[in-house]
């Protein structure tokens, strides 16, 4: 089955909006994905950014040891970051690209632009048995970058997919045929194909035709609908609409 990994950093957002600057406050991100990991979902993925503006290095570790799903642990390819990874022994890291004034990671990661560095970072981390993805534009050159590297896996970025969405049927069917493509090509190196960003309750049907996809990072939505139904119904009514994806009834590339 196609696998969700909930984002909690916007439980983080609400918290600091009040906190930031306190050691506690509500809500709380753990018991946030306690709920996710109740509901069903497969891992939660937190992102630590360099300037701390919603998860917090006591989330993180809280998130570690409260956690019995995996955690995918998002952050820049720094130097703090990766010595906190390597510590951690998060089950998955996925490297994105980080800028201050951005509100969100916005655009993928620049794969082609940094090889040996990010090399250096995959190599390390898996090492310590850390699986390694990468947050890319749904390209090809920058799935032949990735190759480089040596990462297993590629989170495609669906946010210019989610734009299209709203947009006419012949953006949207375009937007589609880059991620179909990327995931080909991905799959056929035998790397693992994530993807997220964007995605939600009233989109996620059209990605049913990309193939090869193993795990979805969904984050906003299933954050903003649980502000009304609750966590658990968030991330219930999320589930029940991946199991619509025909990948269901086919054998996942990557298991
Ligand atoms: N994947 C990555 C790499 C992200 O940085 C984020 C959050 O910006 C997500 C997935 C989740 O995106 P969203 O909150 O739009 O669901």
């Amino acid at each position: 089955m196609l696998k969700l990994g909930v984002n909690i950093d916007h439980v983080a957002t609400v918290r600091q909006a009040r906190y930031r600057g306190a050691s506690n406050g509500e809500p709380c991100p753990i018991e946030a994905a306690m709920a996710c990991e109740a509901a069903g979902c497969y891992g939660i993925t937190a992102h630590l950014r360099e300037d701390r503006r919603h998860i917090l290095d006591q989330d993180i570790w809280n998130l570690k040891q409260a956690l019995a799903i995996p955690l995918n642990f998002e952050m820049a390819n720094t130097p703090e970051m990766v010595g906190i990874a390597e510590q951690l022994k998060p089950t998955s890291v996925c490297l994105v690209p980080e800028k201050r004034e951005e509100l969100t990671t916005e655009g993928g990661l620049d794969v082609a632009g940094g090889i040996a560095r990010i090399r250096e970072t995959a190599q390390r981390l898996q090492d310590l048995g850390i699986e390694v993805s990468l947050f890319i534009d749904p390209d090809l050159h920058q799935i032949e970058a990735t190759l480089e590297t040596g990462a297993q896996a590629v989170e495609l970025h669906t946010g210019p997919f989610a734009e299209s969405f709203t947009d006419s049927e012949a953006h949207l069917a375009e937007e589609l045929q880059r991620l179909t493509r990327a995931a080909e090509r991905g799959n056929a190196q035998n790397l693992k194909i994530n993807a997220g960003h964007g995605l939600n309750y009233q989109n996620l049907h059209r990605i049913h035709t990309i193939p090869h996809l193993s795990e979805l990072n969904i984050g906003h939505s299933i954050v903003s609908r649980a502000l009304t139904v609750g966590m658990s119904a968030a991330v219930s009514e999320m589930l029940s609409l991946l199991q619509t994806h025909p990948q269901d009834s086919r054998k996942p590339s990557h298991v």
